[in-house]
């Protein structure tokens, strides 16, 4: 089996800042409440992008930054459980808009905020079946559209955005060696579908989600640790979901990660659930903190329930 390596990131995130301050002035909440909960400073939220705007976006920044065309791209996958449409999926429009090759997959994929590393791990499997060497995975969710305003407890959590990443597969690398999960409950975390008639609004039981990442995170870790047979010490960064702050203070106390290995970009922009994973890569690439043969362990949990981790290193 080969394995793929990360060539090169991108981001599009909205213009559109939301402050707390600005959450207050329109419902019972305050800085104070969501900083100390969450972590959560500020979202962005779409007003003129769509998802099909915050994909491209990010898609282009990712190619250009790899080095890569559109015509080498082998298999195109968008995570998100907010496509602008479930048909045409987001991944077919990317196609489109990108001048991707017709003949290779481009299809979405959906398992909320771990979204991104079922999609690593999908096309890692693609790849090694694939004549070519490159594959394009997106991370793409506009949540303001699926807020429910009245629910203090969630509406305050959620942002829009979308990261992406060039990824090449290679005789000789190994496997990422992701470890996937799914547990199906629809009572702690729901965003219902069409059929059913009723709004399509995130509703969460948020303390019991709380408990249930706590105990992913962890077994995440040492999973891919042992199924790589590397140590925490052989990790150059950790990436991990962000959905609250506490949640990545609790690992990172647990395992002792130095601060100069872990990175927390959820005060900029809330949990953005299937984005949220490539948002850190493409900041810390851009920042020069992860590059060329930067070994990084990847860690998601969120809606299904879904967790996930994997060993993704840098070409
Ligand atoms: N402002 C002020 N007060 C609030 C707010 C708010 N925005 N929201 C809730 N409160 C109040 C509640 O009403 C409650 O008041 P009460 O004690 O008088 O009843 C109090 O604050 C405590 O509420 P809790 O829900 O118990 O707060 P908690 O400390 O659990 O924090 C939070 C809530 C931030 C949602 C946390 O549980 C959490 O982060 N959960 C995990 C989220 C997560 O990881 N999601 C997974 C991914 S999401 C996805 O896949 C789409």
């Amino acid at each position: 089996m080969k394995g793929i390596r990360i060539k090169g990131t991108g981001r599009c995130v909205p213009e559109r800042v939301v402050t707390n301050e600005d959450l207050a002035a329109r419902m019972d909440t305050s800085d104070e409440w969501i900083t100390s909960r969450t972590g959560i400073r500020r979202r962005r939220h779409c007003t003129a992008e769509t998802h099909s705007t915050l994909c491209a976006g990010a898609a282009r920044a990712a190619l250009a930054r790899a080095g890569v065309s559109p015509e080498e791209i082998g298999a195109c996958i968008v995570a998100t459980v907010t496509a602008d449409d479930l048909v045409p999926s987001a991944a077919c429009v990317l196609q489109r808009e990108l001048g991707l090759p017709q003949d290779i997959p481009c299809f979405d994929l959906s398992a909320a905020c771990t979204g991104f590393l079922f999609a690593l791990h999908t096309m890692e499997c693609l790849l090694n079946a694939s004549p070519r060497r490159f594959g394009l995975v997106v991370g793409a969710e506009v949540l303001s559209r699926v807020t429910n305003w009245e629910d203090r407890g969630t509406c305050v959590l959620f942002g829009d955005g979308a990261g992406a990443a060039v990824v090449e597969c290679r005789e000789g690398w190994p496997s990422i060696g992701a470890v996937l999960g799914c547990h199906g409950d629809d009572r702690l975390l729901r965003l219902p579908g069409v059929e059913r008639g009723g709004r399509s609004l995130i509703s969460m039981e948020g303390t019991r989600v709380f408990k249930f990442a706590v105990e992913a995170v962890p077994w995440c870790v040492d999973r891919v640790l042992e199924r790589t047979g590397r140590t925490v010490e052989d990790v150059d960064f950790f990436v991990f979901h962000q959905a609250n702050a506490r949640i990545i203070d609790l690992a990172v106390r647990k395992y002792h990660i130095p601060p100069e290995k872990y990175y927390k970009n959820i005060a900029e922009y809330g949990n953005t659930s299937a984005a949220s994973i490539p948002l850190v890569l493409s900041e810390l690439e851009e920042q020069g903190r992860v590059g060329p043969g930067s070994r990084t362990l990847v860690v998601g949990f969120g809606g299904g329930l879904t967790w996930g981790g994997a060993m993704v290193e840098f070409a």
